[in-house]
């Protein structure tokens, strides 16, 4: 008979406690244990007859393991291909970003006999939702259900292609003894559907739910059990929606998968830095085009920045697209190596399309931006910029810097400003390399010299 106890356990990293408090003490997060109720595992008896028979590697059939394309081309750059046979995909992301609609349109775009289980919604709901992506089929089965036992029984008996479960956190085992959506459930529940995939070759692809904040019974605590986790998030007011993985068994962690949400689903961007440029007015201080790096995929996107005098006593410095910190410093580097000041400026400064730059390729772009607004000089539309700044007013390369000005080249742009160091031609873009922010600034005709004398901020005079 097994004995049950009451734990805390953490909804991030899923450690147990004996006592709750308030803070995780194995991963430091906050506010994150959760009363639970567990029994003891107990020994499993020692397996009797003959021992599982073991396999030399180079005797394992390759073809196998082949991802299977999902008909969707964004989901499939991201997947490596796409889906293995017999996988499990954790597909995760806040409510309302889009999961269950990307999920019927696969359904819909791979084919094959597939089990669509709904936990959340009922099965009129996703008919409804269906008949508007255009992804009703005959061979897209319906089951809402939110009891485990009688999902995998009816998986089971129907062997479907793909098995989908919408989502996790909706699901329950009645044999477990603790409430729906608690981790032990999740994690329960989840362990099973991993066992039958892999013990029946069954593709499954499960929905977690995921709050800003990180959250209880988070996907999170699924992440060891699955072979792929994807993320999918996107700015709430934009139709813009990012999929990447955050691991793949089968492929690259590197790939990002953009789709745009419309009326009628989403449909995949193959074509980025094009709409992140349509809607674009060159010519205007405090804008210029940055070729960034997400993953592997390169993207130009537009920086742009507004100055205008404070009436509040510490100015407003906003960055909206990357981060506040990095503004800060950038902000101080202009005005310490480059002599242009924002003292007593608002500063707002922000990436364009709901992307966020997560690398340093663009600091010299939102360093431009802002010198051109703070000058009220514009910079020419068919210059891209691209670079680290250095706290000294250096320019510093960045990865893959022929990548990045092969995609400006491709969209049309004629010039690139970079590091000197970068060691790069494209053809049809000529390539400026510079040493330092004043040149950068001084080659865009930002500043008058590129030469810039130090100040001493101390005696208020030239050193
Ligand atoms: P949904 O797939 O239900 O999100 P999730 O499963 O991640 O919770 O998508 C919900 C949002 O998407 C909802 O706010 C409406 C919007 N949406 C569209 O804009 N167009 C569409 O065609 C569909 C189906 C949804
Ligand atoms: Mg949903």
């Amino acid at each position: 008979m097994s004995k049950m106890r009451i734990v805390h356990r953490c909804g991030d990293c899923g450690a147990g406690h004996p006592k709750w408090s308030g803070r995780c003490g194995s991963c430091g997060s906050w506010n994150s244990l959760i009363e639970d109720v567990e029994g003891d595992v107990g020994h499993p008896p020692l397996l009797s007859g003959p021992p599982p028979e073991v396999q030399s590697i180079t005797q394992i059939d390759p073809l196998e393991g082949q991802p299977r394309s999902t008909g969707i081309s964004e989901m499939d750059r991201v997947l490596s291909g796409g889906l293995v046979p017999g996988s499990v995909t954790l597909l995760g992301g806040e409510p309302g970003v889009g999961k269950s609609t990307l999920l019927l349109q696969l359904l819909a775009a791979m084919g094959g006999r597939t089990l669509y289980v709904t936990a959340e919604e009922s099965a009129q709901q996703v008919r409804l939702r269906a008949d508007r992506l255009g992804a009703l089929h005959d061979n897209i089965f319906l089951l809402a259900e939110t009891s485990l036992p009688r999902i995998r029984a009816a998986a089971a008996a129907m062997r479907p292609d793909l098995l989908i479960v919408d989502s996790i956190q909706a699901v329950s085992d009645p044999e477990i003894a603790s409430g729906p959506g608690s981790v032990t459930q999740v994690r329960g529940c989840a362990q099973q559907l991993v066992a039958d995939a892999k013990s029946n070759g069954l593709t499954t692809l499960l929905v977690g739910h995921v709050t800003k904040e990180g959250t209880l019974a988070g996907p999170r605590v699924l992440e060891h059990l699955v072979d792929t986790v994807l993320s999918f998030d996107g700015e709430r007011h934009h139709a813009l929606r990012m999929l990447r993985a955050v691991k793949h068994r089968f492929g690259t962690t590197n790939e990002l998968g953009l789709f745009e949400m419309e009326g009628d689903g989403l449909r995949p961007v193959p074509d980025a830095s094009k709409l992140f440029l349509a809607d674009r007015r060159a010519g205007v201080p405090g804008s210029v085009v940055a070729p960034v790096l997400d993953g592997y995929r390169p993207l130009l996107v537009e920086v742009q920045a507004l100055v205008t005098l404070s009436a509040l006593s510490s100015p407003r410095r906003s960055a909206q697209g990357f981060d506040h910190g990095r503004l800060a410093v950038l902000l101080a580097v202009l005005d310490q190596r480059a002599g242009l000041m924002f003292g007593p400026c608002d500063v707002y400064a922000s990436v364009v399309g709901g992307i966020r730059l997560t690398e340093p390729g663009g600091d010299l772009a939102v360093c431009v931006a802002a010198a051109s607004a703070v000058t009220g000089r514009p910079v020419s539309g068919k210059i891209v910029v691209c670079g680290e700044v250095g706290l000294a007013g250096e320019l510093r390369q960045v990865s893959q810097t022929a990548r990045r000005l092969t995609e400006a080249a491709r969209l049309g742009f004629t010039t690139a400003i970079v590091p000197r160091s970068a060691a790069v031609e494209v053809p049809g873009l000529e390539v400026i390399r510079v040493g330092t922010l004043a040149e950068a600034l001084h080659t865009l005709g930002l500043v008058n010299s590129p030469e810039f004398a130090p100040r001493s901020l101390l005696l208020n005079e030239p050193l």
